[in-house]
């Protein structure tokens, strides 16, 4: 059997007919998209219409959309572009962030006077909504509150709309880290009052080292990174046009297959949760598993002498999955999420991720061969 991929959270394979798209650009659109002449203004022209395609998936304007590096570099501009030219001196925000999102908040933290509330998180990893209303009751400063729509980890969801109606009620910008998301559930930003969110190529079929950020059109920030006019002065840089074409031709696939592979994924999921449970009744799954991203089961085996050795023997055995435990051996390296919700565990923590192209007799050869691991 080939390699048995369940790190889909991670990251996803590249779609073929992405790849295509993505290399025909390489071939013969070499032309820099700032440049006046036929090559230029082609290479402009693919840019565009990529633009198009994400605003057109987003319901939203193509003035509010601009390419990033990825998902980090979203987060990190809104966050600290809003801290910078909108005034923000107080963040609301969760500590089950994304890494990207919790270290952008400790930078700004060191560098202004902005002060940054976790919110309260329950026992399953979601959060308190009720909390979150009286802390943004509980002050009138400029508030922006940066939450993200999946966990990485444990998949929990938070209720986008709720939020972004909690947040404009009470006159605070709303951040909302789609990455887990983009390509996997509609967002309609006509409808939705968000007015920071990001996306990522590479966990929706696309390339890596690609993503964008939407920044409504109300909150004029200025750029994050200084050079040339590119992006209508938001983004200095040569654009990465064959990753923005990428990026663009995987969402609008993501988009058109989203309720086929979701079915999919959901459909291999349970099989792949009822299995375990039947094989394994001491495991646990982290998280809100009535209210998370179909793509994501965060799985805890019981305290075992082997299970530190969990994920290189399943690596040896041709499945990739992550870590996510609360300990710290080296091998597994820890997760901040895991750690959050169960701090004295010594439980051992795998995420599996999964995609539409994992068959069920590849996660019944899973639960097979995790019986000589724990
Ligand atoms: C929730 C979340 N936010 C942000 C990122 C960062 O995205 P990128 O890898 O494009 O920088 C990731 C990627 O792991 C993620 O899962």
């Amino acid at each position: 059997m080939d390699r048995i991929f369940l790190d889909n959270s991670a990251t996803t394979p590249i779609d073929p007919e992405v790849l295509v798209a993505m290399t025909e650009v390489m071939a013969k659109n070499y032309g820099n998209p700032s440049s006046i002449h036929a090559e230029g203004r082609q290479a402009r022209a693919l840019i565009e219409q990529a633009r198009k395609t994400v605003a057109n998936t987003l319901n939203c304007s193509i003035g509010e959309i601009f390419f990033t590096s990825g998902g980090t570099e979203a987060n990190n501009m809104a966050l600290k572009n809003s801290v910078r030219d909108l005034g923000i001196t107080r963040i609301i925000s969760s500590p089950l962030e994304h890494h990207c999102v919790l270290h952008s908040l400790d930078a700004i933290c060191e560098s202004g006077n902005t002060a940054v509330e976790m919110v309260r998180i329950d026992a399953r990893g979601n959060v308190d909504l009720i909390d979150l209303e009286q802390r943004l009751a509980a002050s009138s400063e400029k508030t922006l509150v940066s939450l993200m729509h999946a966990n990485n980890e444990i998949g929990n969801m938070l209720p986008l709309e709720k939020v972004a109606a909690l947040c404009e009620s009470a006159g605070a910008l709303f951040h909302c880290d789609t990455v887990q998301t983009m390509g996997y559930f509609p967002i309609d930003l006509d409808t939705t009052r968000v007015n920071f969110l990001s996306g990522s190529a590479h966990k929706f079929y696309g390339p890596k080292g690609v993503g964008f950020v939407y920044i409504n059109n109300d909150n004029i920030i200025k750029p994050y990174l200084n050079g040339g006019a590119q992006e209508r002065n938001m983004r200095g840089g040569t654009e990465n046009i064959y990753g923005i074409v990428g990026l663009a031709a995987a969402l609008k696939m993501a988009v058109a297959e989203q309720e086929e592979r979701a079915a999919k994924i959901r459909t291999l999921k349970e099989h792949f949760r009822s299995s375990l449970l039947e094989k394994y009744p001491s495991v646990t799954f982290n998280g809100d598993t009535e209210n998370g991203h179909y793509k994501v089961l965060s799985v805890s085996f019981p305290e075992s002498p082997k299970g530190d050795l969990l994920l290189m023997n399943l690596d040896l055995n041709g499945i990739s999955a992550s870590g996510g435990s609360a300990c710290s051996s080296g091998i597994d390296v820890g997760s901040h999420v895991i750690a959050h919700l169960h701090p004295d565990s010594k439980r051992h923590t795998v995420r599996f991720s999964f995609s539409h192209h994992n068959t069920i007799a590849e996660v019944d050869y899973v639960v097979e061969k995790l019986e000589g691991m724990l």
